[in-house]
């Protein structure tokens, strides 16, 4: 009976012809995630495959789709991968390495094709982020995205700037907040791990308390192709304190991707079972 549902609480009314929005149950759930130490402990806990058929996406790109079906939704978890380098060691001569797809250019690239793929009725980007203690954020919190913008999107000519800043809601999910009594907070979204005094400025315009390198990207790509989304960060590291950002970022890491996981998981168990309302 719907009535007796959790809800997944749109955010706009509902405005089909008949009134009442769409009803379906959620069916698919995709998972975005840029890094392999965040996605892994997902992919062990909802016990997903990973895609070897490899014909969803383009021959040669990196992305990894991991997938199974968990409490009658079907999960599709998509990590970016890792991105070839070549690094240069004066002794050694040149090493090949890979590294993760971190940033908001294969976030979007990966959520377009993903959701033109896969066709998710609810997209779930989970992550680490930066987080401002003066605006009470510890590391190991997590939090639920209410905002994104981005902060280096710089364009100071009349409303060219409101684009580059590219501020969004996303989508409303008050009864889910209420439920796993998750700390909610807006986001801010550049392409650098560190911060610059500039980047400190207008991250604090857009009153984030954490700042991660793709939420903003994701929610962009969802809202073109009108998708529902949200955010789910926990936060490995400050920057607002005296520590270095990347020191305390590798350090917290593994331990906060288990905590990720954690709310991740229960954000799904939440869900499994829910209408969508869409307009
Ligand atoms: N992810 C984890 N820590 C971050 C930071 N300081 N900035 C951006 N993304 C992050």
């Amino acid at each position: 009976e719907w009535s007796s549902q959790p809800e997944v609480t749109a955010a706009h009314p509902p405005k089909n012809a008949a009134g009442d929005g769409d009803r379906r149950p959620i069916s698919t759930v995709l998972i975005i995630i840029a890094m392999q130490t965040e996605a892994l402990p997902l992919v062990n806990k909802f016990h997903l495959s990973e895609d070897i058929d490899g014909s969803l996406f383009p021959k040669g790109v990196p992305w990894v789709r991991y997938h199974g079906i968990y409490k009658e939704l079907h999960i599709n978890l998509v990590w970016t991968g890792k991105d070839s380098i070549l690094v240069e060691f004066s002794k050694f001569g040149c090493v090949l390495a890979g590294v993760d797809s971190i940033g908001t250019i294969s976030a979007s690239l990966v959520s377009y094709a993903s959701i033109q793929a896969l066709k998710p009725d609810l997209i779930i980007n989970a992550g680490t982020a930066g987080g401002f203690k003066a605006k009470g954020a510890c590391v190991a919190d997590v939090y639920l995205v209410s905002n994104v913008a981005f902060h280096d999107r710089r364009i100071p000519i009349h409303v060219n700037y409101l684009y580059g800043i590219g501020a969004r809601q996303t989508f409303s999910t008050p009864n889910l907040i209420d439920e796993l009594n998750l700390k909610v907070g807006k986001l801010s979204t550049g392409d650098s791990l560190d911060m610059s005094p500039q980047d400190e400025v207008l991250i604090l315009a857009n009153d984030a308390v954490v700042k991660d390198m793709e939420g903003a990207a994701v929610a962009y790509v969802a809202d073109l192709l009108s998708v529902p989304a949200i955010f789910i960060k926990a936060v490995t590291n400050t920057v607002d304190g005296q520590k270095s950002i990347a020191e305390e970022f590798l350090q917290n890491l593994i331990a906060v991707c288990t905590t990720l996981a954690q709310t991740v998981s229960q954000v799904v168990d939440f869900i499994s079972g829910v209408y969508q309302i869409i307009g």
